[in-house]
């Protein structure tokens, strides 16, 4: 029999799925809020091999899961389970076509969620201080990073939000799926010369330190920086705009803290205190 003291409400179980994940800082992250808001939690990580995804996320939920993140490459099969019949999207998972955050219903059902974009909107805006309403947005990138981050761009009111990428095509194609959302249009790496208030880069390039290829003439003396990627040194890319004359240039280290923030509210219904997180992690 277990002291009334004694007794703690039953760990509820949540991981990472993804591959790689084993340099993955969401279990810090998670636990760090379970901790803050006393709730008991096991966070994992698992790898798992294309081609695998549906049965580890069936063989997670059937072992009593309560919540996956998803992360490369497996966003957009997180999406097409679903769509199947029976599980259910969030509208902005929905107009995303690509999912980071699973939850497992009692009905054995799954919601699936996009939190990145919300993320990536809170750290500018909440954490940064940056305006989005009324500002030229350039996106560089058109793959799972970037369709998380452009439908809560929009409702961040920009007055206009410009995609381009190295494939000029995923960005006109990406800029007609969110047309009826704000004010976007889509082109190559080059297509817009004049200079943009706020440039995210949500490209792959800086993985092999690489800069994905904007015009300088986009960067002003006044135009604040997004990398998506982060690092322990300012990436690649922060550098490189830095060098053009950009007035500030940050990491993704705080986006990952908010959308683990976000998934967190939607598992337990309570919202973290992400500052303190965020502070600790570039401490480290
Ligand atoms: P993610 O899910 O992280 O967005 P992804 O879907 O593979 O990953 O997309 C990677 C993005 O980075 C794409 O926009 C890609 O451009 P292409 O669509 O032309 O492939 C972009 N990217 C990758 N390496 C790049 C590089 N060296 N220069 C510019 N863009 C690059």
């Amino acid at each position: 029999m277990t002291d009334l003291f004694e007794f703690k409400a039953a760990k509820r179980n949540f991981a990472l799925i993804g591959n790689p994940v084993s340099h993955s800082k969401s279990p810090v992250i998670h636990k760090a809020f379970a901790l803050q808001c006393e709730k008991n939690i096991e966070y994992d990580l698992i790898q798992v091999d294309v081609g695998g995804f549906d049965q580890a996320v069936s063989h997670f939920s059937a072992h009593g899961g309560a919540g996956l993140n998803i992360t490369a490459p497996f966003k957009v099969e997180a999406w097409q389970m679903c769509q199947r019949e029976g599980n259910a999207l969030t509208e902005r998972g929905e107009l995303a076509e690509s999912i980071n955050t699973l939850s497992f219903r009692e009905d054995g059902s799954v919601l699936g969620d996009n939190t990145d974009g919300i993320g990536l909107v809170r750290d500018i805006e909440d954490n940064l201080g940056h305006t989005i309403s009324g500002k030229r947005i350039l996106l560089i990138g058109a793959g799972g990073a970037s369709r998380g981050a452009i439908g809560p761009l929009l409702q961040a009111s920009p007055s206009h939000l410009h995609i381009v990428n190295r494939t000029a095509q995923k960005a006109t194609q990406l800029a007609s799926h969110f047309q009826s959302r704000g004010e976007v249009s889509g082109g190559s790496l080059d297509s817009d010369t004049n200079t943009f208030d706020l440039i995210i880069n949500a490209t792959a390039a800086g993985l092999s330190g690489k800069l994905p290829g904007i015009d300088p003439q986009n960067v002003g003396a006044n135009s604040a920086i997004y990398d998506m990627m982060y690092s322990n040194e300012p990436t690649t890319f922060m550098k490189w705009a830095l060098d053009q004359g950009a007035a500030h240039a940050v990491d993704g280290l705080g986006m990952l803290v908010e959308q683990a923030a976000e998934a967190f509210r939607q598992w337990h219904d309570v919202a973290p205190d992400t500052s303190s997180v965020i502070a600790s992690l570039r401490k480290q």
